[in-house]
C-alpha cells in the first residue's frame, strides 16, 4: 500500500521550473531514494511533503488524504508521524549527546523525564553508540557519531516515515557505509518508511528497494537497481556509477 503519493505535482521558483507535473508512489516500509543531481529538486519535494514548502499545483497524499487540506489536529498528527535528518541538520552544541536526542521527546511528548531518559538511551544503542557516549558534547564527536546522534533524535519520537537528506554527506566512504547498512538494520527493527536523499551511491544503491531520479524537471527513472541494470542505459550507469567487470557483469 502506499503511504505517500506525489501526483502531478509542478513547482517554478520565479519563472524557472523545478518540478514538471511529476508523479510518484512510496510505499509503506520501503527505503524508497529521492536521486539527482545538485538542484534537480529532491530538498524542495520532501520540504513539501512536510508541509515547510507551499505545493504550488498538483497534490501530496499522506494515507490518501491530502495534506493540503488537513484539519489542525490532523496536521498535527502527521508532524508526529514524520520525522528528518534535514540535509546541513546540526545537533545543538551546548547539550550533550543524551540531551541531543531527548529534544525531539521533550518537544513532542509529555512523557514524565525518566521515561525520556530511558528511550533515549535505547536510541543511543539502537544507533551502534554505547552508554558512555552520553555525556559527550558534539564538539568531541568524530562526523559519523554525529550523524548517529542526529539519527537517534530522529527516531526517538517513533515516527512512521523517516526522511534523510544526504545523511552521509561528509562521511568517509567507511563511515558512509556503515551508516548505510545502520538505516537498513534500522528499517528491519522499526516499522518504517524511510526516504533517502543521496548522491552517495556506491553503497546505498543496493539498499534502497525503490527510487526515482529526478532530471530537467521530469521523474528520468522510477524502479529498483535490477531495473536500472536491465535496462543497458548509459545515462543510468554513469549515474548510478555501475561498474562492468570484463565478463560484462554489472555492479
Ligand atoms: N524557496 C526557494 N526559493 C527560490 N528558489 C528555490 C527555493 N528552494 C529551492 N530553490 C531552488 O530550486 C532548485 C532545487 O533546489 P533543491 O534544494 O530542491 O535541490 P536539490 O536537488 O536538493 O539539490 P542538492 O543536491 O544540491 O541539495 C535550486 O535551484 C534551488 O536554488
Ligand atoms: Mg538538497
Amino acid at each position: 500500500m502506499d503511504i505517500i503519493k506525489v501526483e502531478n505535482l509542478t513547482t517554478k521558483f520565479d519563472d524557472r521550473t523545478i518540478h514538471n507535473n511529476i508523479s510518484f508512489e512510496i510505499n509503506e516500509g520501503e527505503i524508497f531514494g529521492i536521486l539527482g543531481g545538485s538542484g534537480s529538486g529532491k530538498t524542495t519535494i520532501i520540504r513539501q511533503i512536510v508541509m515547510l514548502q507551499k505545493i504550488q499545483k498538483g497534490k501530496i497524499l499522506f494515507l490518501n488524504k491530502d495534506i493540503s487540506n488537513l484539519s489542525i489536529e490532523e496536521s498535527q498528527q502527521l508532524k508526529n508521524d514524520f520525522s528528518y535528518l534535514f540535509q546541513f541538520g546540526a545537533l545543538f552544541s551546548f547539550l550533550n549527546v543524551l540531551e541531543n536526542i531527548e529534544v525531539m521527546l521533550k518537544e513532542y511528548t509529555n512523557l514524565p523525564y525518566d521515561l525520556i531518559e530511558k528511550i533515549a538511551l535505547t536510541n543511543l544503542k539502537l544507533v551502534g553508540l554505547k552508554e558512555e557516549h552520553a555525556f559527550l558534547y558534539p564538539s568531541e564527536l568524530s562526523g559519523g557519531m554525529k550523524k548517529r546522534v542526529a539519527l537517534a533524535r530522529a527516531i526517538a519520537i517513533e515516527p512512521k516515515v523517516l526522511f534523510l537528506d544526504e545523511p552521509t554527506s561528509g562521511l568517509d566512504p567507511s563511515s558512509a557505509e556503515q551508516f548505510n547498512e545502520l538505516i537498513l538494520n534500522l528499517k528491519k527493527m522499526l516499522n518504517l518508511t524511510i526516504i533517502v536523499i543521496t548522491h552517495d551511491l556506491t553503497t546505498i544503491k543496493h539498499t534502497l528497494d525503490r527510487f526515482i531520479i529526478l532530471k530537467d524537471t521530469k521523474i528520468a527513472f522510477e524502479g529498483n537497481i535490477q531495473m536500472a541494470l536491465d535496462k543497458n542505459d548509459s545515462f543510468l550507469e554513469d549515474f548510478l556509477t555501475i561498474k562492468k567487470d570484463k565478463n560484462g557483469h554489472k555492479s
